[in-house]
């Protein structure tokens, strides 16, 4: 079969989606296991999240609602900045609330460290992290996810949400990015 005009741009597979669909369905599990008559919140992270956040909700039949924060590091490059924007914020109170913090990646730590601090200011009565990836390697704040999916190495990777430069968040499995394809940028 011919291979998509993104898919050239990939180098290998990292995360399979029969891998995902297995280890969303164990998150989900674990998670209605932890909240059964907590009504918590789950918050994805855009844009990141919206893949794994559509299915994770799905594989989690908990009374319960969502709410998205969008937040980005400063410009497209492929190491994290260390500052962290809000493009749009939440639409409701979170006093008192359970939340379910919903990520793709957990990389430098940055982006989490700074949504704890900020939704413990906004009176959360919990938090728990839910990461999809965790690539440890490159951890700069001391944070850590209470539930992660699959822990990477430092390579590049896209796919199922995750971008370069806003794209490939479409393509349905974690692929590793080809070099060349951010080489100099
Ligand atoms: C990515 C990802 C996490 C963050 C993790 O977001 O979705 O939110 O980086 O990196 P960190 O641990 O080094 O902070 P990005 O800023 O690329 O925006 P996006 O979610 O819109 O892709």
């Amino acid at each position: 079969m011919m291979r998509s005009e993104m898919e050239q741009d990939i180098l290998k597979v990292l995360v399979t989606e029969e891998e995902l669909r297995a280890r969303v369905a164990e998150l989900g599990a674990e998670l209605y296991e932890k909240f059964q008559g907590k009504k918590p919140l789950f918050l994805g992270v855009l844009k990141g999240s919206f893949v794994f956040m559509t299915d994770l909700v799905r594989s989690c039949q908990l009374k319960s609602d969502v709410e998205f924060i969008a937040v980005s590091s400063y410009g497209n490059s492929t190491a994290s900045s260390g500052r962290v924007k809000i493009n749009h914020d939440l639409q409701q109170d979170i006093t008192g609330r359970h939340l379910i913090i919903v990520e793709d990646i957990l990389d430098s730590g940055n982006t989490l460290a700074f949504l704890k601090e900020y939704f413990l200011t906004k009176g959360a009565a919990s938090i728990t992290i839910v990461t999809l990836l965790d690539k440890p390697a490159r951890r700069e704040k001391a944070i850590t996810a209470d539930l992660s999916g699959f822990t990477v190495p430092d390579e590049f990777v896209v796919g199922y949400g995750l971008d370069y430069a806003q794209m490939y968040r479409n393509i349905p499995y974690i692929g590793v990015l080809k070099p060349e394809v951010y080489a100099g940028k």
